[in-house]
């Protein structure tokens, strides 16, 4: 296990140039889409959605919002990391009426717990900086995305090189409480992508990790 994981991190790069032949499957894409919904979010609110963008003229404008950077089409699957710009009490207790069901556990006994979520990320000083708050949280899916896929043999890229509202605008985001973040290419790496041979370039260990 511990071979199998050393092996993923150092195989994954962030890949410049897709195969655009090479798809990702059905099969494997739900272990992926698991992997973002699993991931760990600040009182378990989950404050963001992940938008898989497949359709070749969405993906086209939103590579002219990108630095023209080509894995914006030619990935197989394209997922925008989006995130509330707000939370309401609505999303609270939509929350709340999540856990009463799946843990079988009447709301009222929740009580404390909807209104400690209201009284931080509504009504307290969190509910100013939602989005800051939401977004710090996206980037661990983000993480758990890339690791899963490197895990399957599935390539990824990060983007944050993008007009976050430009994408809002294409993906008609507004309105709706969500907002662009970022986006993740998923695929397979182009057998000529130079970066693939690239050495990975990080401090030593003693420089980022302290035991104390
Ligand atoms: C949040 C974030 C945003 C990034 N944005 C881009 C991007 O827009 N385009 C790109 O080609 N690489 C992007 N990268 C990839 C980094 O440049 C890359 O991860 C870093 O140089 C380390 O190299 P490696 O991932 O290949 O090991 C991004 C990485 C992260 C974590």
């Amino acid at each position: 296990m511990n071979s199998q994981i050393m092996e993923a991190l150092q195989w994954r790069y962030a890949v410049k140039q897709f195969d655009t032949q090479k798809k990702v499957s059905e099969a494997d894409w739900k272990v992926l889409a698991e992997s973002l919904r699993l991931a760990p979010s600040s009182y378990g609110l989950q404050p963001w959605k992940f938008i898989v963008v497949q359709n070749p003229s969405l993906r086209a404008e939103l590579r002219k919002n990108s630095w023209n950077q080509s894995q914006v089409t030619d990935c197989s699957h394209y997922v925008v990391l989006t995130t509330r710009t707000k939370m309401s009490e609505q999303d609270v207790q939509k929350y709340i009426a999540k856990i009463s069901q799946v843990r079988g556990v009447p709301q009222e006994s929740l009580k404390g717990y909807h209104d400690m979520m209201i009284g931080d990320v509504v009504k307290g000083p969190r509910s100013e900086i939602i989005q800051w708050w939401a977004q710090r949280q996206a980037y661990i899916a983000f993480g758990f995305l890339m690791e899963t896929a490197a895990l399957m043999k599935i390539d990824t890229c990060p983007i944050e090189g993008l007009e976050p509202k430009a994408y809002d605008q294409i993906l008609k985001l507004e309105g709706t409480g969500y907002a662009t973040v970022a986006a993740c290419a998923v695929g397979y790496r182009h057998r000529d992508d130079k970066n693939a041979q690239a050495k990975k370039v990080r401090f030593d260990a003693q420089d980022v990790i302290e035991i104390r």
